[in-house]
């Protein structure tokens, strides 16, 4: 047999047999993974971990390698053949104790007596939509679990195919410029629904939106109480794509009007999505810390700005083409918030945006 070269990824050494998906470029998302586990598991020894879609398996051998005594138990599940030989084939490599490779579907898995324990720590990393693990998800989970859930069906989220994420996360996206951050709030929303029948509320500790995915970390929080809570936090966008005035209201039903007070248009509106925090500042702090490349430590800072502000960054590039005023730079927009007395802020999700506590048209008359 031919033999495979050998990818050295954080502390894992992964080989990548033909027919078995390993993508490169989501590295960095693998290095803030390690890290939010650092960070939001900080404390915790021997969790019980399972990687449902393990492919290479390089996400559960880092996690096991890279989270010191945090990660117990390891369960490397994944529907395809190909990848589960793979999987066990870098267990061996990577001389895991405690490591087992389970060739199923994460559904079949969670009947099995392995499963019956729960988790403290789910990966989901599929292709696509995260949605049709969840359930499982939730059912392996056991109060303080730890979801990581990535989505990379990004043109369902960001409202290009709006009837796909009607249908898969039963909200109305929002296709305008501040979309990513829609993506995050509606995948969050629909986890917060999903976890709340299995009694868990949620807590999002971090939150990532970068190149073609989002990718989350959510602590659960036993008891029906924690569940009803989540769900209060759970609401609608208005946006009106004349004057970019946004509004977002927490309820279970749509209460916003039907028109923008600013301009009179029509508004546009998205929902049901997660309006509470996405970010947990102590947790990104911790992420910080741990941070060895420039590139994952200036998003980690900036998301620690966005820790704390209101929902929905404004894009400057949007605003300056309404006003028919030149570029302005995030810089001076934000200086010019502050000195009005607002709180501003740049933002992880998209250069030249940022995020503030002021109404649109103060925002639209500082990027002049
Ligand atoms: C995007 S890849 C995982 C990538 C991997 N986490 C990484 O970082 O390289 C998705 C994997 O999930 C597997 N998969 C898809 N549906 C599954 C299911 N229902 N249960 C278990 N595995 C599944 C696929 O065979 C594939 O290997
Ligand atoms: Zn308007």
């Amino acid at each position: 047999m031919e033999r495979l070269s050998e990818i050295v990824e954080g502390k894992a050494r992964i080989r990548v047999p033909p027919g078995v998906f390993f993508n490169p470029e989501m590295r960095l998302c693998r290095d803030y993974s390690v890290l939010a586990i650092n960070a939001a598991l900080k404390g915790r020894k021997g969790v019980r971990t399972v990687d449902a879609t393990a492919a290479t398996g390089v996400r559960a051998i880092r996690y096991a390698k890279e989270c010191g005594n945090i990660i117990g138990s390891v369960f490397l599940v994944d529907i395809n053949s190909s990848a589960a030989k793979a999987a066990a084939a870098n267990v061996k490599l990577n001389k895991l104790k405690k490591a087992k490779v389970v060739k199923a579907s994460f559904a079949k898995f969670c009947e099995s007596g392995d499963a019956m324990e729960g988790f403290g720590l789910i990966e989901l990393d599929p292709f696509g939509s995260p949605v049709p693990l969840l359930y499982d998800a939730a059912r392996a989970s056991r109060g303080g679990t730890l979801l990581s859930v990535t989505a990379t069906d990004m043109a369902v989220l960001c409202g290009a195919h709006s009837a796909a994420c009607i249908k898969n996360y039963q909200a109305k996206p929002l296709n305008n410029e501040y979309c990513h951050e829609a993506a995050v709030r509606i995948l969050l929303g629909k986890i917060a629904r999903t976890v709340s029948e299995f009694n868990f509320g949620v807590k999002p500790v971090a939150s990532l939106s970068y190149l073609h995915y989002v990718k989350v970390f959510v602590l659960l929080e036993e008891g029906a109480e924690k569940a009803v809570e989540s769900l209060k936090t759970l609401g609608f966008a208005a946006h009106c794509n004349k004057c970019l005035n946004r509004e977002w209201r927490k309820g279970i039903a749509n209460s916003l009007p039907a028109k923008c007070p600013e301009c009179g248009a029509s508004y546009e509106y998205g929902g049901p999505l997660w309006l509470g925090e996405i970010h947990d500042g102590k947790v990104l702090a911790g992420m910080l810390k741990g941070a060895k490349e420039e590139k994952l430590a200036k998003i980690l800072r900036l998301q620690l700005g966005e820790a704390g502000m209101p929902p929905f960054y404004y894009d400057l590039h949007a605003l300056c083409k309404k006003a028919g005023c030149r570029a302005a730079k995030p810089e001076t927009v934000i200086e010019k918030l502050r000195k009005a007395g607002f709180k501003a802020v740049p933002v992880h999700f998209r250069f030249n945006s940022v995020k503030t506590d002021a109404p649109a048209r103060k925002v639209g008359l500082a990027v002049r």
